[in-house]
């Protein structure tokens, strides 16, 4: 094998309305192929999605190992939960399921995770000490812990009872925003209240915002107030899912 194939992975990012994916190289993050995306089928089941995995796998021609991104608690191979997605994936074995449609190695890893590994290899958190949160803003809200440059998984902080009665996804996700057609003016305190409350419980050194709504950074970074911790819009924007899948597919098949 030559020296590119060795450290190139394909990259894959399920989301709610699109299944992105790329080749990657693992060394530099930078993408081999223009990305291609699939339209999430509806229901997104397990197997309709391991079909358009399989129709992206096959777009590239690829025969090498798989990373693959999902919008849910991933748990060794283990869909946990399914709070955007089809309730069957709650309890599937996801991991195993898409390696078999696919026919290939395939590690699959939560999105925001994904995002993170990303963000700590070659985006806003590289090289950085302390603790960092990714949160990423888009239909719910995902979270990656980085302590010293090591990811603590599935930290779901979308999920915290915010502010009262609610969780924050369904608080102050893009989502919200965007349903009910919310100005900045009205969405930028609720965003600053879910900040505070991180900080309360995480004295964070570092929070970046990816998702979407990180294209917009200059709406509602100057507008947050309170904050003892620096607050930076996510790098890798649009490909950070891709690039974090490939990541981990790397590290765990050259362990
Ligand atoms: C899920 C998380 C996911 C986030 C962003 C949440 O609803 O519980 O696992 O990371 O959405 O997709």
């Amino acid at each position: 094998m030559s020296e590119q194939q060795v450290n190139a992975v394909l990259g894959i990012d399920i989301g709610g309305t699109g299944i992105k994916g790329a080749p990657v190289n693992v060394l530099t993050g930078e993408l081999l192929a223009e990305r291609h995306r699939i339209e999430t089928p509806q229901p997104a089941t397990p197997e309709a999605v391991g079909k358009v995995v399989k129709e992206l796998v096959d777009h590239f021609k690829w025969t090498g190992p798989v990373g693959c991104t999902f919008p849910a608690i991933v748990h060794n191979g283990q869909t946990l939960s399914a709070a955007n997605v089809d309730q069957s994936w709650v309890n599937a074995p996801a991991q195993e399921i898409l390696a078999k449609a696919c026919g290939l190695p395939l590690i699959l890893l939560n999105d925001a995770d994904a995002a993170g590994l990303a963000e700590v290899t070659f985006g806003a958190a590289k090289g950085k000490k302390g603790k960092i949160i990714v949160i990423t803003l888009g239909t719910g809200i995902g979270s990656a812990l980085i302590v010293d440059g090591k990811l603590i998984t599935n930290t779901e902080f979308g999920h915290l009872i915010f502010p009262q009665d609610t969780i924050a996804e369904k608080y102050c996700s893009a989502k919200v925003k965007e349903d009910a057609d919310m100005k900045w003016k009205e969405y930028n305190p609720r965003l600053n209240a879910y900040l505070k409350h991180l900080q309360l419980l995480f004295s964070p050194d570092l929070i970046i915002i990816g998702g979407g709504i990180s294209k917009k950074a200059d709406k509602f970074i100057p507008e947050m107030e309170g904050l003892r911790f620096p607050l930076v819009a996510a790098e890798l924007k649009n490909e950070a899912g891709i690039v974090g899948a490939a990541l981990e597919a790397a590290a765990l098949c050259q362990s």
